[in-house]
């Protein structure tokens, strides 16, 4: 892995702060930036982080929102992750602009969706490799060793040759539309966000035996075609590294 960077930090607080000053630099230079959110409870810290602090920190205009899955659920469901964006960030920063944020319509039929979104990708933002190519690309990791909403049981659609797939969570069998791998991987900056202890063998498994993982964790896949792999990481959850 080339580009490989780890940042670890005190707590979720201090990661949130650590992220925040990397998007500021990516932003810097830019009249706009693309940026991939994930859902989970890193993200969600990062948000009401943002809320209560960086009104004014953060050139919001600049900054466009898409998501890397979600759940196939109406927006105002609390398991949807525009939902959850809306409810600890967007309610919160007047100077997003509404047509700036590319939300996942986990209400619509699924194939209608995964049409639609593509096609939003393909409008929105620039190619690289003639596909769609995201500034920044955040990910969260799941305790079974899935990132966006691509599952151990289903690894197989990491390497889907569309940007968007229908998938299943495994214990709760809720749909999910998920980008896949050739899209995550074409990103110029992938950042994982990861808290907590109970992710620690996994953080270590992904960057210390990528190779030897990449057949049982979606995760140990995120390889980035052309642009750099950030890990955002708090003391537990890099105890083992
Ligand atoms: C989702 C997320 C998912 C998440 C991981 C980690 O929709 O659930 O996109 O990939 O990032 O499950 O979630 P936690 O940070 O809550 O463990």
């Amino acid at each position: 892995m080339t580009n490989e960077t780890i940042n670890i930090y005190k707590d979720a607080k201090a990661l949130s702060e650590g992220f925040t000053s990397f998007l500021q630099t990516e932003m810097e230079d830019k009249e706009s930036i693309s940026i991939s959110l994930s859902g989970g409870s890193t993200p969600k810290t990062l948000f009401q982080y943002w809320a209560e602090c960086c009104n004014n920190l953060i050139e919001w205009q600049k900054m466009c929102f898409f998501w890397g899955d979600e759940r196939c659920v109406p927006p105002d469901d609390p398991l949807s992750n525009y939902g959850m964006t809306k409810k600890f960030l967007f309610d919160f920063i007047e100077k997003i602009t509404p047509s700036h944020i590319h939300r996942i319509h986990g209400e619509n039929d699924i194939k209608d969706e995964l049409r639609k979104y593509e096609g939003i990708l393909s409008r929105e933002l620039p190619k690289h490799n003639e596909l769609p190519c995201f500034d920044i690309m955040m990910l969260g990791l799941g305790d079974d060793g899935h990132t966006a909403s691509i599952f151990p049981d289903q690894i197989e659609l990491w390497e889907s040759r569309r940007n968007c797939v229908e998938a299943v969570h495994p214990e709760t069998k809720m749909k999910r539309i998920s980008l896949t791998g050739r899209i995550i991987n074409n990103s110029n900056n992938i950042a994982f966000l990861v808290t907590g202890k109970n992710k620690a063998r996994k953080v270590k498994e992904i960057i210390g035996e990528r190779d030897k993982f990449m057949n049982l964790y979606p995760a140990a896949r995120v390889n980035p075609t052309h642009g750099n792999l950030y890990w955002f990481l708090d003391e537990e959850v890099a105890s083992l590294l």
